[in-house]
C-alpha cells in the first residue's frame, strides 16, 4: 500500500500524487496542482505549521515526551534546569554542562533597577499581575538592544539565559507590587524554585528557606509546564519570531497569548468553578447543567488530548504531597467528585473529556499561598523554556514570515458614499 494520497482537480482531471511523510502532506505540493485554491482551516485544526524535533504528543494515548524523554521521567527524576536546557539544546547535559548551565541562569536572575523602580512602580497599585509580566518582558527589549541581533550565536544566547533567568523574578515582583510588598533580590546560594519562592514569600528574615516539599512541587510543576509543542502562546512566538523581531518581544506576545481563560487562564479558573459548586453535594447539579449548555467543565478536556492528560496524573499525586505539608485545599473533595463524576458520565466520555493539566493545578498553587492572579504567571514562567525552544528552532530553520491566506467572504467592490449621502 504506498504511503501516499491523489488529489483529483475534477474541473479539468488533472491528478497529482502526494506522499504522506511523517504523518502529513505537503501543502507545497497541493499548490501545484491547485494554486490559489487555500486549505480552509480556522484555529489551524488540521494545519502542521512545521516540522519539530522537540515535544512529542500522542494525544490518544495520553502520552507526552521532551526530547523522546517520558514525561514521567523527566517529573521524577529531573529539575527544570536541565528540562529546560534539554528543551534548547537537544540532549540531557552532563554535569559540566549543567553546571554552567545553572550558574550562568543564577547569575543572570537580577532586573535592571529601573526596571523595577520606574517600570514596574508605575502600575496602578491594583494592577493584574500577568498584565504587569506581559508588559515587563516587552520593555526588556529596550534595555537589551542588542537583542535585535538575533542571528549571532553569542548574543541569542545571552538573551535565552536572561529571559528564563528574569522571568521568576519579573513574576515575584509584579506579585509583591500587587501585594504592597517591598521587592526581595534574588538570592543566588538557593537553586531556581527555593529562589523563587524566597522571593515570593520573604519577609524580614536574613534568608527565606523553602520547605524542601514545596520548593520540589514548583520544580515538578515547571517541568511539567516546561513545553507543549504548538500550543496557542507558542504559535504566538513563532508567528512574531517569523518577522525577526527580539526574543523578548516575542516572548510577550506568547505571555500575552497565554493570559486567556482558554489557555493559562483555565487553573483559576478552575478554583471559580470549584469555588461556585461549594460543596460535594452540588456536583450532581453542577454536571446536569453542563450537561445541559451552561458553561464548560473547567480544567477538562483539550484540542489535542483524547484521553487522560498525563501531565494531570503527575499533578494529581504532587496534590498529594504538597497537601501534606500545607493541609488539603478544602476544594479537593468537590475536584476529586467532579472528576468520578464526569469521567463515568456519557455526555464527558463521548466527547473524550478528560483532566487537563489545569484540573488539579490551580489546587495546590492556592494550597500553597498563591493568589489566583499568580496562576497564569506560574505558567509563563516554565513556559519560557518552550517558547525559546521553538524560537530557535524556527530561526535554525529559516522559516519564511508567517502570513496565512484567507477566504474572502466580504463585500463586492462598491463606491465610497459622502456621510451626508449615507
Ligand atoms: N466542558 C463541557 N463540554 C466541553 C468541554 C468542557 N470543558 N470541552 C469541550 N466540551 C464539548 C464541547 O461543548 C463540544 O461539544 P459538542 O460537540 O456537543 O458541541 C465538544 O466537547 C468539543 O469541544 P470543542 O470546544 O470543539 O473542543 P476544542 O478542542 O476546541 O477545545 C478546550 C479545547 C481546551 C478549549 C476545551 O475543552 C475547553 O474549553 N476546556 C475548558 C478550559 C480548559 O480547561 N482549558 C485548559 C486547556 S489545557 C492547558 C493549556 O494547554 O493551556
Amino acid at each position: 500500500m504506498p504511503e501516499s494520497i491523489t488529489i483529483t482537480d475534477n474541473r479539468n482531471g488533472e491528478t497529482i500524487e502526494i506522499p504522506i511523510v511523517d504523518g502529513g502532506v505537503s501543502a507545497a505540493e497541493w499548490a501545484k496542482l491547485l494554486p490559489g485554491i487555500w486549505f480552509y482551516d480556522p484555529a489551524f485544526m488540521t494545519t502542521a505549521v512545521t516540522e519539530s524535533s522537540i515535544t512529542w504528543i500522542d494525544g490518544d494515548a495520553g502520552k507526552l515526551e521532551y526530547r523522546g524523554y517520558p514525561i514521567e521521567q523527566l517529573a521524577e527524576r529531573s529539575t527544570y534546569l536541565e528540562v529546560a536546557y534539554l528543551l534548547l539544546r537537544g540532549d540531557l547535559p552532563n554535569r559540566q554542562q549543567l553546571d554552567e548551565w545553572t550558574h550562568e541562569i543564577t547569575y543572570h536572575t537580577f532586573i535592571h533597577e529601573n526596571v523595577r523602580k520606574r517600570f514596574l512602580e508605575g502600575f496602578h497599585y491594583d494592577a493584574h499581575p500577568m498584565g504587569i509580566l506581559v508588559s515587563a518582558v516587552a520593555a526588556l527589549s529596550t534595555f537589551y538592544p542588542e537583542a535585535k541581533d538575533i542571528f549571532d550565536p553569542a548574543t541569542r544566547y545571552k538573551q535565552i539565559i536572561r529571559l528564563i533567568a528574569k522571568m521568576p523574578t519579573l513574576a515575584a515582583a509584579a506579585h509583591r507590587f500587587s501585594a504592597g510588598m517591598p521587592f526581595v533580590y534574588p538570592d543566588n546560594s538557593l537553586n531556581f524554585p527555593a529562589n523563587f519562592l524566597s522571593m515570593m514569600w520573604k519577609t524580614a528574615e536574613p534568608r527565606f528557606d523553602a520547605n524542601p516539599a514545596l520548593a520540589r512541587a514548583v520544580d515538578v510543576l515547571f517541568i511539567l509546564h516546561a513545553d507543549h509543542e504548538q500550543n496557542c502562546s507558542t504559535t504566538a512566538m513563532r508567528v512574531v519570531g517569523s518577522s525577526h523581531a527580539d526574543p523578548y518581544s516575542a516572548c510577550a506576545a506568547a505571555a500575552a497569548a497565554l493570559y486567556g481563560p482558554r489557555h493559562g487562564g483555565a487553573n483559576e479558573a478552575v478554583i471559580r468553578m470549584l469555588g461556585s459548586i461549594g460543596s460535594v453535594e452540588n456536583v450532581p447539579d453542577f454536571v446536569k447543567a453542563v450537561k445541559e449548555g451552561h458553561g464548560r467543565l473547567q480544567g477538562f478536556g483539550h484540542r489535542v488530548y483524547k484521553n487522560y492528560d498525563p501531565r494531570a496524573k503527575i499533578i494529581r499525586q504532587v496534590a498529594y504531597d504538597v497537601f501534606d505539608s500545607t493541609g488539603k485545599n478544602p476544594l479537593l473533595d468537590i475536584a476529586l467528585k467532579l472528576e468520578e463524576a464526569a469521567l463515568g458520565d456519557e455526555y464527558f466520555v463521548s466527547r473524550k473529556l478528560y483532566p487537563n493539566v489545569d484540573f488539579y493545578s490551580g489546587l495546590i498553587y492556592q494550597a500553597m499561598g498563591f493568589p489566583m492572579e499568580m496562576f497564569p504567571v506560574l505558567f509563563a514562567i516554565p513556559r519560557t523554556a518552550g517558547w525559546l525552544a521553538h524560537w530557535v528552532e524556527l530561526l535554525d530553520q529559516d522559516q519564511k514570515i508567517a502570513r496565512p491566506r484567507q477566504l474572502y467572504i466580504g463585500s463586492a467592490r462598491r463606491d465610497y458614499v459622502p456621510l451626508e449621502e449615507r
